[in-house]
């Protein structure tokens, strides 16, 4: 965001449209589709889960390999955020891919941050199965909530001008997907 003042002027009209000055409420959270489709963006490019385990309950074949029952799969979360199969220019933040008219084109299988593509079972569907994150609702509405807080009183701009996005977020592989090195903003107050 810092690094994109277009996409937070956006974010920023988005807000001014459904809140005008005052605080958001739950019931505001459709609304803020902006602000959804930039979290989602973020998401998409780093996927705090970056590999989720899975347990293969019967044997079968994906691409040519078989797969025995009882082995562990990882899905490569990030990878499959980076595929340029289904994501034009992946490296490039762009929220507009996740605003309405966009958003319902990406397949659902290809954005996976919480794990819950749709399950569809059948023995000619791939699916993955009924695990997924049962906070989804909760992270997003929250995540909404704080990033509609900070752009109605702050615009973010890095601290060190002319910093590349590689140089400002580079992530590290922990539990989580992690900056690897402290991310130095400066939040200016609007006026
Ligand atoms: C951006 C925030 C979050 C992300 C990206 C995220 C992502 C995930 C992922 C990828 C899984 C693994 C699902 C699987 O095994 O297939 C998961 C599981 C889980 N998440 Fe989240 N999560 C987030 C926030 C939350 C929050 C806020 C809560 C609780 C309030 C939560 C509660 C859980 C629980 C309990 C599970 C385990 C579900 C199970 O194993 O059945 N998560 N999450």
């Amino acid at each position: 965001m810092a690094l994109h003042p277009d996409v937070q002027a956006k974010m920023y009209q988005n807000v001014k449209d459904v809140l005008g000055d005052r605080l958001p409420e739950y019931s505001d959270f459709a609304e803020l589709h902006y602000i959804q489709a930039v979290f989602e963006e973020i998401l998409r490019m780093y996927p705090p889960g970056y590999s989720i385990p899975k347990w293969v309950a019967e044997p079968t074949e994906i691409g040519g390999y078989n797969i025995g029952p009882q082995m562990a799969m990882y899905i490569d979360v990030r990878s499959l955020h980076m595929n340029p199969k289904h994501w034009d220019q992946p490296l490039e933040f762009r929220p507009e891919r996740f605003v309405k008219g966009n958003r319902e084109k990406i397949h659902s299988h290809a954005f996976l941050p919480f794990s819950d593509g749709k399950i569809i079972v059948n023995k000619w569907t791939y699916c993955l199965g009924p695990r997924s994150c049962i906070g989804r609702r909760f992270a997003m509405v929250e995540a909404v909530c704080i990033l509609t807080m900070i752009v109605q009183k702050y615009t973010i701009v890095p601290a060190k001008p002319g910093i590349t996005e590689e140089e400002l977020v580079e992530a590290k592989l922990a539990l989580t997907l992690t900056p690897k090195n402290p991310v130095n903003l400066v939040f200016k107050k609007r006026v």
